[in-house]
């Protein structure tokens, strides 16, 4: 099944490639999913694709320095040809969660200036529903716990994400909480009660900002469009 998920997600990179035009610059989403992604942009760059990219994590940069993609940033570009990315669920909506990897805020930050996003996945992250997986809350360090107890107020049962026995920090430097809400009925109403609480810096609740879903199974990839 996991080998079969990583050809799924393979082949949902591949086909989000046939979107991407020479001269473009690129938000370069994160998880590994997007690693096929950086993959195959890699090797058109080395055919003589002229792209240039914003990575949305460290990894992301790690990976697309490692297969030779162009790298800029916001200092150099106002507004993004294109974002690809990946996601840990979809509604029927486009409507987003994310930050399963901890790189929401970066992700966001990308997504939101680029003039199309198109999110690729394998089909097991299209949901009726958001919810059943844990939604990321990027909180301040500082207090942490005093945020968390306004967030589960709000419903959910917050856990500070850990790796490897040791508490996860961001890229940015901050803590992940990662909100158990059940099934959420409103994305777009909790995503801003969460904005207001003090400590919290960003929710992995990504409104109304995909443009085209490309899901993989074993039927192939299928492009969604809004
Ligand atoms: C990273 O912070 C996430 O938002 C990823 O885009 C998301 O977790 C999907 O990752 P995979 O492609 O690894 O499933």
């Amino acid at each position: 099944m996991a080998e079969n998920q990583d050809l799924y997600k393979k082949a949902a990179a591949e086909q989000a490639v046939e979107y991407v035009e020479d001269g473009m610059v690129l938000g370069l989403g994160s998880g590994t999913t997007v690693y096929w992604l950086l993959k195959r942009l890699g090797e058109l760059v080395d055919q003589g694709l002229n792209i240039k990219g914003i990575p949305s994590s460290l990894r992301t940069e790690g990976w697309a320095k490692e297969f030779g993609i162009p790298l800029t940033d916001f200092s150099e570009v106002e507004m993004l040809d294109l974002a690809i990315d990946g996601a840990d669920e979809i509604d029927p909506d486009f409507q987003l969660t994310k930050g399963g990897g901890g790189s929401l805020v970066r992700e966001k930050l990308v997504n939101a200036h680029a003039k199309r996003v198109i999110i690729i996945a394998d089909g097991s992250k299209m949901v009726d529903r958001l919810g059943k997986f844990p939604l990321p809350v990027e909180v301040l360090q500082f207090a942490w716990q005093r945020t968390a107890d306004k967030i589960a107020a709000l419903g959910a049962t917050p856990v500070l994400r850990e790796r490897e026995g040791e508490v996860f920090v961001s890229n940015n430097g901050n803590y992940i909480l990662d909100c158990a809400f059940g099934s959420i009925e409103n994305p777009r109403a909790l995503h801003s009660e969460l904005k207001l609480l003090l400590g919290v810096v960003e929710t992995g609740l990504f409104i109304d900002m995909t443009d085209k879903v490309i899901l993989a199974g074993p039927d192939g990839a299928q492009v969604i469009n809004k």
